[in-house]
């Protein structure tokens, strides 16, 4: 079970921040509140610590998580912010405002935090014990609401540990949220506001700032809600052909467990997502693999991946990318 810190009395608030602070730097993961639901956090830098987000979160799909920041400095590291994003979060920040902004050049985040997105999701929680976490922990954290995959979403700490209580280390009680619901997401990484997610902050409010609407994404069209949802999205360039067992001339090999000799000799190029076939390691690596592959040959070769943990939602991304092109 994980220890549920209260954090509205001084002592457990002193000792559930350094704890909290330690389970992060070590790779695992801390239930938090923030000002619209609990959050499942993990270091946004540690691939191992991302993925094991969705492993306890049992999502099927590697959708890509917000990345939660202590203030502007740390968000401007990130991401590129016009003039529109820095009035907003001028405006909205700390609050329930996420923004999607065009990430800047050298961002440190894992690639899986952003399932190989351009774009990244940035918000500042209006809550003292985030502020307190993000601040003495120094790096960004990524925090999906704290509840399994179809579960509503947590507002107390009694939800997250009735669902999560055994896969978290450490959960940090300060009572009901105060906004219950998600953040607002706007995409402003294309020249028209987008609204992708309804949330904690006004639609309304946001206009106002903007100075104009925010339009809402066509679900048929390009740009859809969950980025997940768009094929291409994880398409390569290159053709994948799932389930292989033995190579034809000239592919490269996306490999997964231990690989058999003759594979090795005649494969243009090898990249093994986990030797040892574990699933979690294998999703850290899943997204750079394929983009090293894309490189070096026209097709990719992709060994079989189990359909249990992890495997699903690698192979949910396979099978996208392997579907004709339309
Ligand atoms: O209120 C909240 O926002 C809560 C609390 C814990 O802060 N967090 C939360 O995070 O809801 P998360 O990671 O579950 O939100 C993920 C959603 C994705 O499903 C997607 O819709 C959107 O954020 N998203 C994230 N990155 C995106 C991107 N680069 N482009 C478009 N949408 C993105
Ligand atoms: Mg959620």
């Amino acid at each position: 079970m994980a220890s549920i810190f209260n954090m509205a009395v001084p002592d457990q608030y002193r000792a559930g921040i350094a704890t909290a602070v330690g389970i992060l730097e070590a790779g695992r993961l801390v239930a938090m509140p923030t000002e619209t639901v609990y959050g499942l956090a993990a270091d946004a830098g540690n691939p191992l610590a991302v993925a094991s987000i969705y492993a306890v979160k049992r999502r099927p799909r590697f959708n890509p998580l917000i990345v939660h920041i202590a203030g502007s400095a740390m968000a401007e590291e990130l991401a590129y912010f016009d003039n529109r994003a820095r009035r907003l979060a001028d405006r909205f920040w700390p609050g329930p405002l996420t923004l999607v902004l065009n990430q800047s050049a050298g961002g440190s985040i894992a690639d899986l935090a952003l399932a190989g997105l351009s774009t990244v999701a940035l918000r500042q929680p209006d809550h003292p014990v985030p502020a307190a976490l993000l601040r003495h922990l120094g790096r960004p954290v990524v925090a999906p609401s704290a509840n399994r995959s179809g579960r509503l979403s947590p507002t107390t700490a009694a939800h997250v540990a009735r669902d999560l209580g055994d896969d978290v280390d450490c959960i940090l009680d300060a009572g009901p949220t105060d906004v219950g619901v998600e953040s607002t997401i706007v995409d402003l990484s294309g020249n028209t506001p987008l609204l992708l997610r309804p949330g904690g902050l006004a639609r309304a409010d946001i206009e106002a700032v903007l100075g104009r609407p925010l339009a809402t994404p066509d679900p048929v069209a390009t740009r859809p809600t969950a980025p997940g949802q768009l094929a291409s999205h994880y398409a390569p360039r290159a053709t994948l052909r799932l389930e292989a067992t033995t190579l034809q001339p000239g592919e490269a090999l996306l490999a997964f467990g231990p690989v058999p000799t003759d594979m090795i000799v005649q494969a243009v190029a090898v990249e093994n997502l986990s030797p040892a076939g574990d699933l979690v390691e294998a999703a850290t690596r899943f997204f750079g693999a394929l983009h090293t592959l894309d490189g070096l040959a026209e097709r990719i070769a992709v060994m079989p991946i189990p359909e249990t943990g992890l495997g699903e939602a690698l192979n949910d991304r396979l099978r996208r990318g392997a579907a004709p092109r339309g």
